[in-house]
């Protein structure tokens, strides 16, 4: 199949492309750099040995949508294209919820006008808020979400559900991602943050590499096995072949349907610290200092539903993703700057 893939320049969409080349797929990416780098492509083309068509346009833009599905015969979508920096969007609501979904709504019209009807969305946890039990299941009820970015994922997802009841044709899963985490086995892609990383794991690795002084972790008196965080971490190539099942489930059936991807266990910050010096033989100075607002204290995935419809499961470990994670940053201390 031909799949185009928004925001296919970012953190998930480069590695999602490699793995449907992997899988026999033709590609077309589409991504304005809003939070990316042009040399991930040619990064891309080094490891998957071909020419990937691109287009540096805004997925808003109707009008020059339009022309990239006039040049290519596209058969299905996935659409990564968004704006992610949680604190950003508390910052500048206006913008994400401008960039996020109007994004989507463009990319709904031309993929009607086209007649394309299958579609996967990255969605996130986020989306199950601050009051369910763990771990998530689909079924459970969604919103209560404590930040601007959170509201687009569920506004578009609702969006996209409305589409589905209408349109007979119509297939899209929805998938919800848990933290995704690593970077390509080769070390040539991975997650490239602008600044000081927010996120554990790219802020271990520029601790480990020398950029950051000390991790800090932030608070150890959670009701939590080790009372640091539990958050459900899944490698990065895993969720990108998470996608080519997903694809694979909306070629046999229409409607929407929401999927967990992650790995069902959880991992607390003080594992991730001693497995990644475990992994790497490398020392990981780290200091306990207060709680981090809007946190939440653990949660993971319920996995079955994926494995079940999917037929998908992950296969990379914790040292994998800690492994994979620090070869990145060691041939790339800069990242792709
Ligand atoms: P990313 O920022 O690395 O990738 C997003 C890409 O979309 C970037 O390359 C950016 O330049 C592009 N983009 C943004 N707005 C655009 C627009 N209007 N037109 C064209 N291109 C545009 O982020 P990522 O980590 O790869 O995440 C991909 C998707 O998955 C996002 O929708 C994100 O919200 C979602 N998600 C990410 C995580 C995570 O932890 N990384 C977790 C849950 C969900
Ligand atoms: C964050 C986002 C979430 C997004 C996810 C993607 C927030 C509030 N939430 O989730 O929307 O889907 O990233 O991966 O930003 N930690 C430290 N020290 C640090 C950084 C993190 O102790 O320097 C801890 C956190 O308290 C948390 C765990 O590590 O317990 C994971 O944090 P992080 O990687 O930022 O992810 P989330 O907070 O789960």
């Amino acid at each position: 199949m031909n799949i185009l893939l928004t925001g296919g320049a970012g953190y998930i969409g480069s590695h999602t492309t490699i793995e449907f080349i992997e899988a026999g797929h033709g590609v077309v990416i589409v991504d304005n750099f809003a939070n990316s780098n042009p040399l991930v492509l040619k990064r891309i083309e080094e490891i998957c040995r071909q020419k990937i068509p691109f287009y540096n346009i805004n997925v808003a833009d109707v009008v020059k949508l339009d022309e990239v599905f006039y040049k290519h015969k596209i058969d299905a979508v996935i659409h990564f294209a968004g704006l992610k920096a949680v604190g950003e969007s508390v910052k500048i609501p206006v913008k994400y919820y401008r960039n996020n979904i109007d994004s989507t709504l463009a990319l709904l019209e031309i993929m009607e006008k086209h007649n394309v009807n299958k579609l996967i969305f990255s969605s996130s946890a986020t989306v199950y808020g601050e009051i369910n039990n763990i771990p998530y299941i689909e079924t459970m009820p969604t919103g209560h979400c404590s930040n601007p970015y959170a509201w687009t994922k569920l506004f578009i997802e609702q969006i996209l559900k409305d589409v589905a009841a209408v349109n007979q044709d119509f297939s899209v899963v929805l998938l919800r991602y848990f933290n995704p985490v690593g970077a390509h086995p080769s070390g040539k892609t991975g997650e490239n943050p602008n600044g000081i990383p927010n996120n554990l794991f790219p802020y271990i690795s520029q601790v480990a590499v020398g950029k950051l002084v000390e991790l800090k972790i932030f608070g150890n008196d959670y009701p939590t096995k080790d009372g640091t965080g539990v958050r459900d971490y899944i490698h990065v190539t895993d969720l990108a072949k998470g996608h080519v099942a997903a694809l694979e489930y909306a070629k046999r059936h229409k409607g929407a349907e929401a999927i967990n991807l992650g790995t069902g266990i959880g991992c607390s910050v003080l594992e991730i610290v001693k497995t990644f010096e475990k992994a790497n033989k490398i020392k990981i100075p780290y200091q306990i200092v207060g709680r981090r607002a809007g946190d939440l204290a653990e949660y993971y995935a319920d996995v079955s539903k994926a494995a079940l419809l999917l037929k998908w499961k992950t296969q990379k470990t914790l040292e994998d993703m800690c492994r994979d994670t620090w070869r990145w940053q060691m041939q790339n201390p800069n990242g792709y700057n």
